[in-house]
């Protein structure tokens, strides 16, 4: 459970050094397990209605557990954090063998899940491996909850029970609330706070729905509604250090002030996104063709870094509120006195005996 403090150095002077040379390595994994997920979110790709055709991809163009094995040994030499996610990560019946995989290769591990399967698991082998869950928890109140994430009513109070078992088990978990249309009212009145406090998280991470062009619906707020929001999560932060919010106030100043994030360069390049069937879409899902698409079970991260398509990034600022872009496209410093300090917080909560990073 605890991070391997010399392989981290290790890899970042490796990852410094390529800078230094000109050329950009990732240093981030993500690993989207499945094409399939259990959830109908209108605003997310993996939502789509038709989940006996999706389950249909998935069973036919997920990677194997072998193949999967394979990616996390090429890519466990240039990274140092992982994020495993999907599709619904935990719906892989062997899920829990390449999470062990994953920590047998020293690599941490940020689990990403709806939460709603997790009873499932055991949750005491899962806490020796993962440095901890983010629970998508887009809205703490039962109505809006289910509008966001398109579930029922019992599988609100099934994943709000998972809860419970997560904090049973003391698994360190953080609550990821994507702002929409359908939830604004809570962070505008703040009752979002002390829910999140009476459900036991002290940390939560908030960032608005990107409208993506791979789905139907539109799910952001009008200006009036977002500038609200932002206002009053800003005064939230200013008076309250519980629950610890993990984004930056300057992503909310920004959007203030801009509409939008701001950002140099997209970071997009700092992390390997690999797709359920093993690509890699170069710079990034929005460029989907099958000439931006690459297989890592056929070339190595060094090919597939080296690749053109990475300038698309240099200039591209298409991303206007989406959380992991700005962040990945903020100074170093930014994430390590924000990000860093919240994680600090929420896992000594649960692992005092872990609270080093
Ligand atoms: C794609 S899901 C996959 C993992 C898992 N099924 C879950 O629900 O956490 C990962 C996260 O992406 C968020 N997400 C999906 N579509 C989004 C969008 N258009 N903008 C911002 N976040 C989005 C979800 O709310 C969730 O927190």
């Amino acid at each position: 459970m605890v991070v391997d403090t010399i392989r981290t150095l290790k890899l970042l002077g490796k990852w410094s050094g390529n800078r230094i040379m000109g050329r950009r390595r990732p240093l981030i994994a993500v690993f989207s397990l499945t094409h399939y997920c259990n959830f109908f979110c209108p605003m997310c790709p993996f939502g789509v209605s038709d989940k006996a055709g999706q389950l249909n991809v998935a069973r036919k163009y997920d990677l194997t557990t072998n193949q999967w094995k394979g990616i996390f040994d090429k890519v466990s030499k240039y990274c140092i954090w992982s994020i495993v996610e999907g599709g619904e990560p935990t719906s892989r019946p062997d899920f829990m063998n390449l999470i062990r995989y994953l920590h047998d290769l020293q690599l941490p591990i940020t689990l990403i899940t709806n939460c709603s399967l997790i009873h499932n698991i055991d949750l005491a082998e899962l806490r020796n491996y993962v440095q901890f869950i983010t629970c998508s928890i887009d809205s703490l109140f039962e109505e809006s909850y289910c509008k966001v994430r398109g579930v029922s009513h019992e599988t609100f109070q099934r994943v709000m029970k998972n809860l419970d078992l997560l904090e049973e088990h003391q698994v360190p978990h953080y609550f990821n609330s994507v702002i929409t249309k359908y939830n604004t009212e809570e962070f505008i009145n703040q009752t979002y706070f002390d829910k999140a406090k009476e459900l036991g998280s002290n940390a939560v991470s908030l960032t608005f729905v990107e409208d993506r062009s791979d789905v139907d619906f539109s799910l952001l707020p009008d200006r009036q509604r977002m500038e609200k929001v932002c206002e009053s999560i800003l005064e939230y932060m200013k008076h309250h250090s519980s629950p610890q919010i993990m984004i930056p106030a300057q992503y909310f100043e920004q959007i203030l002030e801009h509409g939008r994030g701001i950002f140099e360069e997209c970071g997009v390049w700092k992390s390997v996104f690999v797709n359920s069937n093993g690509t890699v879409m170069v710079p990034c899902w929005k460029f989907n063709s099958p000439d931006n698409t690459y297989n890592l079970l056929e070339k190595n991260v060094e090919e597939i870094w080296d690749a053109p398509q990475w300038e698309i990034a240099r200039t591209c600022h298409d991303c206007q509120v989406l959380g992991c872009i700005w962040y990945s496209s903020q100074p170093i410093t930014t994430f390590a006195r924000n990000y860093m300090r919240g994680l600090r917080k929420m896992i000594s909560q649960h692992k005092p005996e872990f609270s080093e990073l």
